[in-house]
């Protein structure tokens, strides 16, 4: 991989690197190598946008022959840095926040579930798997005494404003927020506001104005 300067390469870039790794993923054990324009026609991007992107990174392809599927998901998964492990917590243990933790808990190996929280009594103190649902008055002191990276946010928006100035006062590093208000960044926080529905609704504009 050659050297290069993680604020020369564009968010637009940055954005298109999980697309590039989930789609070599599928491709891994079944071939061994790869042209931009195969990987064009499962991502969707052009070719020479492909080409252009990768070769930001380094020199991944080889004229004629393309790309090493390996090599490739390889070092796209070190550019987006995880071949370490982050420390994931959810809060608000309801429908979305089980769903996420089902999902991620023990899946990727690149996420640890740490711990959910959540205000329920009925919820709070119930095993998931092998985590417990901790009481939402313990992620102060829980955040002292873990090293945790992300936070799902999945609380109903009124709680939102208070576990975000908590949060944000702590050392976590970034908020995965789903709830329907959209937080502001922050020097030290990284922040994604995350709405299905979004999508759900361009589907539907397009259902409505396509002939
Ligand atoms: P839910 O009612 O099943 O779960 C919410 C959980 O948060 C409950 O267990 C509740 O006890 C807990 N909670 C409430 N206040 C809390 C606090 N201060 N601290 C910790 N836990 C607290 O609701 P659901 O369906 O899981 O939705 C959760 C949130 O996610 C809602 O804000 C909803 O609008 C949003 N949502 C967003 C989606 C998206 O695409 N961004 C999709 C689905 C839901």
């Amino acid at each position: 991989m050659k050297e290069y300067c993680k604020s020369d390469i564009p968010a637009s870039v940055i954005k298109r690197l999980p697309k590039y790794r989930r789609h070599l993923k599928n491709f891994l054990g079944e071939v061994d190598k790869i042209s931009s324009s195969e990987l064009s026609k499962c991502t969707g991007f052009s070719s020479s946008q492909i080409r252009q992107d990768l070769s930001r990174f380094g020199n991944f392809g080889h004229k004629g022959y393309g790309y090493d599927v390996q090599i490739l998901y390889d070092e796209i998964s070190d550019i987006l840095g995880i071949r370490t492990k982050y420390s994931l917590i959810i809060i608000g243990a309801g429908n979305l926040g089980q769903a996420l933790f089902y999902y991620y808990n023990d899946r990727e190996d690149y996420m640890d579930v740490a711990g959910l929280f959540d205000v329920n009594p009925k919820i709070v103190g119930l095993k998931m798997k092998n985590k417990e649902v901790y009481d939402v008055d313990y992620l102060e002191e829980f955040l002292k005494q873990n090293s945790v990276d992300i936070a799902a946010l999945c609380v109903p928006k009124k709680a939102a404003p208070e576990l975000y100035k908590t949060l944000s006062t702590s050392d976590i590093k970034a908020i995965w927020n789903f709830t329907p208000i959209d937080l502001p960044e922050t020097d030290k926080v990284n922040i994604r506001n995350v709405h299905f529905s979004d999508s759900l609704l361009t589907l539907v504009y397009r259902i409505n104005n396509i002939e």
